[in-house]
C-alpha cells in the first residue's frame, strides 16, 4: 500500500439552473487533502487486526472551527467506505485539509469532501476501484451525482444516475467567467430540499426540458439565450423564499451585463455568466443588491476547472 496521497478537488455549481440534480460544472478554486498512513498498513495476514487508532486530522481555512476532527469527518468516511469495499481495515491515518471553498452555500464542499475521501482511499489501495465506481458511491453519498461528477471529472458535466452505475458526458465549456456572490449565512441542502414541492406542473417541466435541451448550443455560442434559458421553474421559485434578494440580485446582474444568473447548486450563492470585460461589474451589482436587503456577501470571479480533481 502506498504510504501518502495528495488530493486537490475543485468547487463546483450544481444544476446550472434549469438541470436540477443534472448539470453542474467544476470551478477554479480548490480544497488540498493530503492523507498518510501512519500505523500498520491494514492487511490481515495473520488474521489479527491492527489496533484501531483514531485518525488525526488538521483543518485550515474554511470550517477549521466547525468541522470534525474525529470518525464523524466526511472525508474520513469516504475513506472507509473504500478500505470496506476492498475488505480492508483502516490503518492510521492522518489527513490534512487545506479548505478554501465555503462550506453550505451551494459550493459543492461536501462533494469536495466525498470526492477527495474515495479519490485519496483509491490511490492508497494501488486504484483497485475503477472511475465509474468511484463516481457512484460518491453521488449515494450526496444523493445526486450533480456535484460530485464535475468535482471529480472536471468541466461541465450532464449525469444520468441508474442504480449501478451512472452514465455522464461533458458538456462544452463556455467562454465565460463565473462571477460568485457568496452570502454571509449557510443554507444547508437539507433543507433548500425540503422546500421543493413534491409535484410540479406540466408547463414548468416541459420549460425546463425546453431550456436543457438547448443549453449546450447556448454554452458554445448563443450566450443571448442564456438569460431567458438559465430562469429555472422546478427549484429556484421555492428557494428564492430562503435566499432574501435573489430576484434583486438577479436583476441587478442582469443590468449590469451578466449574461445569464442562477442560484448555485441549494444556494445561497448565486452565480453569474459573464463577459470577462463585465466580471468587475457585475460582482459590485450583486454584492450591493445584497446589501440593500441586508445580505452581507463576497464575490469571487471563477474559471471552469477544466480537470476537475487531480491525484497525486
Ligand atoms: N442538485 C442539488 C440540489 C445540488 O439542488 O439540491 C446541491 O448542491
Amino acid at each position: 500500500m502506498r504510504r501518502h496521497v495528495k488530493v486537490n478537488v475543485p468547487a463546483t455549481s450544481g444544476n446550472l439552473g434549469p438541470g436540477f440534480d443534472v448539470l453542474g460544472l467544476a470551478l477554479s478554486l480548490y480544497n488540498e487533502l493530503s492523507v498518510t498512513v501512519m500505523g500498520p498498513s491494514g492487511r490481515r495476514p495473520s488474521g489479527r487486526r491492527p489496533a484501531r487508532r483514531p485518525p488525526v486530522i488538521h483543518i485550515q481555512g474554511e470550517g477549521e472551527r466547525t468541522l470534525h476532527r474525529d470518525s464523524r469527518n466526511i472525508i474520513f468516511k469516504a475513506i472507509k467506505k473504500v478500505f470496506k469495499e476492498a475488505g480492508r481495515s483502516v490503518p492510521q491515518l492522518e489527513l490534512t485539509c487545506l479548505n478554501r471553498i465555503p462550506l453550505g452555500r451551494g459550493l459543492g464542499s461536501s462533494a469536495a469532501a466525498y470526492a477527495s475521501g474515495l479519490l485519496a482511499a483509491n490511490q492508497l489501495l494501488g486504484n483497485k476501484f475503477k472511475r465509474d465506481r468511484i463516481l457512484l458511491w460518491a453521488s449515494q453519498f450526496e444523493g445526486h451525482p450533480d456535484d460530485v461528477v464535475p468535482a471529480i471529472e472536471g468541466g461541465v458535466r450532464a449525469s444520468f444516475v441508474l442504480d449501478h452505475s451512472i452514465m455522464n458526458i461533458k458538456w462544452p465549456n463556455p467562454s465565460l467567467r463565473m462571477v460568485v456572490a457568496i452570502p454571509d449565512f449557510e443554507l444547508p441542502t437539507r433543507k433548500a430540499r425540503k422546500v421543493l414541492p413534491k409535484w410540479v406542473p406540466l408547463k414548468d417541466a416541459v420549460f425546463n426540458i425546453a431550456a436543457v435541451a438547448v443549453m449546450r448550443e447556448a454554452f458554445r455560442r448563443r450566450h443571448d439565450w442564456l438569460r431567458h434559458i438559465l430562469n429555472d421553474r422546478l427549484h429556484e421559485p421555492y428557494r428564492s423564499k430562503l435566499v432574501p434578494g435573489f430576484y434583486r440580485v438577479k436583476k441587478a446582474a442582469l443590468a449590469s451585463g451578466a449574461e445569464g444568473v442562477i442560484l448555485s447548486g441549494a444556494g445561497p450563492t448565486m452565480l453569474s455568466f459573464v463577459k470577462p470585460s463585465n466580471a468587475a461589474r457585475v460582482a459590485r451589482a450583486m454584492e450591493r443588491a445584497f446589501k440593500q436587503v441586508g445580505v452581507k456577501s463576497r464575490t469571487m470571479n471563477l474559471g471552469i476547472a477544466k480537470q476537475g480533481a487531480i491525484v497525486k
